[in-house]
């Protein structure tokens, strides 16, 4: 180096210093504009908690993905939350959390009990918004409910039952839960809508613990404790499924009349296999689209009814075709 004349030394150094400054320039932009990318991408206008009856339901799984769908339009982070196996104590200490961790708004299964409403007021005291969906809690402070009219919803199941059936019908119900308050509005209505009738009679009320099994188990059980029973309701999502299956274990003479809840895929091919005579409608997908723009629309400021109802109406055979509902149920 040191022969080296000084003019060639001179610009061997600054040909260094060159690539080394367009190199530092080049990457630190390359860095910068990474970190910029995930910045903007957690940058969410607003944060909601949607609690789950149970993460894994199909059902509930709908309502995910209509909420997820409704999010993503408004930039909204939607964290999608609940037990493995519906849990009311896990829920509500869930709901205490999303409190907590301050978001925006809370969509949530209605639960039933104080404690429920107290967490509502809770929120609300902290400029929280709370949205019911699927079971609603009138009595909280929640803003507004999203989902079926309950009580409605089994009234019609009642009315198919006195349209489809003729005869002395003794039925047996198979609830989710006894505690959830949607079931017990469902019954309610169902038994109003026979109480119309003097041929049909509500023999017994097990549950499901909204399990198919559970179902299966509780039809047989039905069967075996009352023989008499030739009708079998099933008031939530995998119910019908679970009947159908309880029945083929019992092997009886004469098959009983079928009603189930919702239009899950595989309820609506036992429609179409003529082991469930009809299904009470719920739209899931829609609840969770809608509670999400209604929550948006709170965090606006915007005046909203209170009850959203998003439809019920029963489906049967002919309003089915290749597995997909061609035309509104009757009621809707
Ligand atoms: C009810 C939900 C319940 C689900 C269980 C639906 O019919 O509306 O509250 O979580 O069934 O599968």
């Amino acid at each position: 180096m040191k022969n080296l004349p000084k003019s060639i030394l001179f610009t061997i150094v600054l040909a260094l210093f060159s690539t080394s400054f367009f190199l530092m320039l080049y990457y630190g932009k390359e860095t910068f504009y990474v970190e910029k990318q995930i910045s903007s991408q957690q940058l969410y206008d607003y944060h909601f908690a949607l609690i789950t009856e149970e993460v894994g339901n199909d059902y509930w799984r709908q309502i995910e993905n209509g909420a997820k769908e409704e999010a993503a339009k408004h930039n909204v982070y939607l964290e999608y939350i609940g037990p493995r196996k519906s849990d009311n104590e896990e829920k509500l200490q869930t709901f205490d959390r999303m409190i907590s961790s301050k978001v925006d708004g809370i969509i949530t299964q209605g639960m039933p009990g104080e404690r429920f409403k107290a967490l509502v007021h809770k929120a609300v005291e902290r400029g929280i918004e709370v949205i019911t969906v699927d079971t609603d809690v009138p009595q909280s402070e929640r803003q507004l409910y999203v989902g079926t009219d309950n009580y409605k919803a089994g009234f019609s199941a009642g009315q198919a039952v006195i349209k489809d059936t003729e005869g002395e019908i003794k039925v047996g119900a198979v609830i989710g839960m006894y505690d959830a308050l949607n079931q017990q509005e469902r019954l309610q209505g169902f038994k109003e809508a026979i109480a119309e009738s003097d041929r049909i009679e509500l023999v017994d009320v097990l549950e499901s613990n909204i399990t198919e099994i559970g179902a299966a188990e509780a039809t047989y059980s039905l069967l075996k404790q009352h023989p008499q029973i030739n009708a079998l309701v099933g008031m939530s999502a995998l119910d019908g499924l679970g009947i159908v299956q309880g029945i083929e274990e019992i092997h009886l003479d004469q098959t009983p009349y079928v009603l189930s809840f919702d239009i899950l895929p595989q309820t609506l091919e036992m429609i179409d296999q003529g082991k469930i005579a009809a299904t009470v409608t719920q739209y899931p997908t829609e609840m969770g689209k809608q509670a999400v723009n209604r929550m948006v629309d709170l965090q606006h400021g915007r005046k909203i009814e209170p009850m959203q109802y998003t439809g019920t109406g029963i489906i049967r055979a002919k309003d089915i075709n290749n597995g997909e509902i061609i035309r509104k149920g009757e009621g809707s």
